[in-house]
């Protein structure tokens, strides 16, 4: 596992968006798995500004939402599917035929998460995935857990989670308590996998998975230490804890 730590929060988020953009024009058909939240807003933005300026191609560009709330459509204000097409999608250029999340509003929710395990299959698994880090230690949304899931399912998000993801709603009610998600499986099959984690209230996390190299259940992204190609990019916040 490769660690890199930048002063700032601007300079760790430019050394992702040249990972990903050597990536992209390396293998302009790259299959990529995306995450949503606030950590990979400045990534998308640096990637939208090296597409207007620098003609960086996301035209034949496939991606892949990581996961999706229950129960929110693709045009809902706060569904991951939309937070990727304005975000991104959108301002790179892509073709949204070339866009995929999880089917969320599904009758049958475990038909939809098997769909999208197939579907990435299809694909050809993922070239590269790109994640964030919940304060639980949560990869995508598998949280801790006695026995963590291979592919696509659902899964009830824990009450921190929930907490933390309420700043995007009006109200902690709101927030939708279960979301389908991609696996362990579909994460680790991926070729290559970054992890951006800012902000000294992913000190605590990122020093306990860090500062041990074993591999639990109670924190997901410590899996990772079974892959060969893990790139971890850290800003001064997010290192502050490590030894
Ligand atoms: P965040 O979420 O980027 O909003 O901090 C991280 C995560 O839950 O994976």
């Amino acid at each position: 596992m490769k660690v890199i730590v930048r002063h700032d929060k601007e300079e760790a988020e430019k050394v992702v968006a040249d990972l990903i953009a050597g990536e992209v024009r390396t293998n302009p058909e790259i299959v990529m798995s995306l995450p949503t939240g606030s950590t990979p807003v400045g990534v998308f933005s640096e990637l939208t500004r090296m597409h207007e300026e620098e003609g960086l191609d996301f035209s034949s560009v496939t991606c892949f939402n990581m996961d999706e709330y229950v129960g929110l459509g693709r045009d809902h204000a706060q569904s991951y599917y939309r937070f990727l097409r304005e975000n991104l999608y959108e301002r790179v250029g892509m073709s949204l035929e070339n866009t995929f999340s999880p089917d969320a509003c599904a009758a049958n929710l475990g038909r939809a998460a098997d769909d999208y395990s197939s579907l990435i299959k299809r694909a050809g698994g993922f070239d590269l995935t790109f994640l964030g880090i919940g304060r639980d230690g949560h990869i995508s949304f598998n949280m801790p857990s006695d026995a963590l899931h291979p592919l696509t399912h659902v899964e009830r998000l824990s009450e921190a989670a929930v907490r933390d993801n309420a700043r995007f709603f009006e109200d902690v009610s709101e927030v939708p308590t279960q979301a389908i998600t991609i696996g362990m499986r579909n994460i680790l099959e991926s070729r290559r996998i970054v992890l951006l984690a800012l902000g000294e209230a992913k000190a605590p996390v990122v020093a306990r998975w860090l500062g041990s190299g074993l591999v639990t259940t109670w924190l997901p992204a410590s899996f990772l230490w079974l892959h060969p190609d893990v790139t971890v990019v850290l800003d001064q916040g997010a290192a502050s804890e490590l030894r």
